[in-house]
């Protein structure tokens, strides 16, 4: 069979099934064929462009095709490709640890590896658990997590997730598990101001665990920001608090900065806006700057040594995934961030930021259904509503996301809105006036969809 562009397009409605599509909405289009990226534009079949504003779900932090990353990917590919990581090692794996562990809290010290997001999540769900039933704390078998949060699609991942459109059908497969409110400061849970705010949303933590304390495991959160939430961004004086909180417990903080870490924030992670001590940190996404799937979790000594004992006292982690620590993704992660190290990109994000915030206040301040604004570095959120006074959403069968998806494609965006929260993840190479570029872009986009 000979392929060209039309006929490949025909075979993908054919054969696949996209993740996260409605593959009904694809019956009177079709799916974008991409044939190069380079920085932060892709480029269709057509000649078209479009500028990746969302990091190809949030993971590249260098933009598209970097020649580096690409020549790591040869170096490496013509020694090995893959050996099983129990029993074997390689230099790349070796060395990204050690990366990992100087850039992290001095505390956790040891690397787990995985292959993406929700298989971190799972295996710092099961770190955690199985620490207690090795440390003979028996009762300690649930854990707690946000309203509005999202930590990956697997089941365990999903058990920890707040309820949503994603997951709701699944209810009843879920693990029993504590939600807390959201710190979810525009629509705010117990109806505070900002400027009265003693963060009142973490009552219901210290209750929860003045309670519980002896059932719970851990708690999971999203560093400062709530990322497929709803992009909900919250101040740092927050985890401090739940920090303040949790300490007195012998209950694990696992944050999960698979879409936050790796500079994004200001800060190589997210959490290191706050004084907050986790027992675990999971990664992936711009660990390898989207290039090739892997993921890590991060734990402590103390973790490391209750699983640490002679083999018959069956205290093992016998967990894994047939491509861990593979030597090319590794090799890709280790360029990634030395590239991030070397040209100083997270010394450019403030700058960046505040021309990102100043750009969109100017951008927006007519579009009167722009309810929210929020920004933590280079993510940037604004949140749709119907009446700005009443901050009500528009109704669903409104599509409003869609619409601007839509409109954004013609326009050389893509912006693919969170139900009704529109939002930038940018890169730290990004330039002022690629800044610039999208945001006019932007306005035009939301100008026509919605006058
Ligand atoms: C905060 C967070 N955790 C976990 C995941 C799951 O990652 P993956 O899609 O690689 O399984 C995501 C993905 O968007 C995420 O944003």
């Amino acid at each position: 069979m000979k392929y060209h562009d039309n006929n490949l397009l025909d075979l993908d409605r054919k054969y696949i099934w996209h993740p996260y599509t409605q593959m009904k909405d694809y019956e009177s289009r079709y799916h974008i064929l991409i044939k190069k990226a380079k920085g932060m534009k892709i480029y269709d079949h057509r000649g078209r462009y479009y500028y990746d504003t969302i990091s190809s779900w949030w993971c590249n932090i260098l933009g598209h095709n970097i020649p580096r990353i690409n020549r790591s990917i040869k170096k490496q590919i013509r020694k090995f490709e893959h050996v099983l990581f129990a029993g074997f090692t390689n230099e790349n794996a070796v060395k990204l640890a050690q990366k990992l562990v100087e850039m992290a809290h001095p505390a956790l010290e040891k690397v787990f590896y995985t292959d993406n997001g929700a298989t971190s999540i799972e295996a710092a769900l099961k770190l955690s658990y199985q620490y207690h039933q090795n440390t003979g704390i028996r009762t300690k078998k649930r854990f707690i997590f946000l309203d509005n949060s999202y930590h990956g699609d697997t089941i365990g991942a999903m058990s920890v997730s707040g309820a949503s459109q994603f997951n709701n059908v699944f209810n009843e497969l879920f693990f029993k598990a504590y939600n807390i409110p959201s710190p979810y400061c525009y629509r705010c849970p117990v109806k505070k101001e900002s400027s009265s705010c003693d963060h009142e949303c973490l009552l219901p933590l210290k209750k929860l665990l003045k309670k519980r304390a002896k059932e719970i495991s851990g708690i999971i959160l999203e560093p400062l920001i709530q990322g497929a939430g709803g992009m909900i961004i919250y101040p740092a004086s927050y985890l401090d608090k739940l920090y303040d909180i949790v300490k007195k417990y012998q209950v694990h903080i696992i944050l999960d900065e698979i879409a936050v870490g790796f500079g994004r924030t200001g800060k190589m992670f997210a959490y290191q806006h706050s004084g907050i001590r986790p027992d675990f940190i999971c990664l992936s996404k711009a660990l390898t700057n989207g290039t090739l799937p892997l993921g890590a979790v991060l734990t402590t000594r103390k973790v490391y040594n209750a699983f640490y004992d002679d083999y018959p006292e069956n205290k093992t982690f016998f967990h894994g995934h047939t491509f861990t620590g593979n030597p090319i993704s590794t090799g890709v992660a280790l360029t990634t961030l030395d590239i991030i190290e070397k040209k100083n990109l997270l010394g450019r994000v403030e700058g960046l930021s505040t021309l990102l915030n100043d750009l969109l206040l100017e951008k927006i301040k007519d579009i009167e259904y722009i309810g929210d604004l929020r920004q933590a570095g280079l993510v940037a959120a604004m949140e749709i509503v119907k009446d700005k006074q009443k901050k009500r959403f528009f109704p669903e069968k409104e599509r409003i996301g869609w619409k601007i998806y839509l409109e954004g494609l013609k326009h050389n965006l893509i912006l693919r809105p969170l139900g009704n929260v529109v939002y930038f993840y940018l890169p730290l190479t990004i330039t002022p006036g690629e800044i610039e570029i999208i945001t006019s872009k932007f306005q035009d986009v939301m100008k026509k969809v919605f006058y």
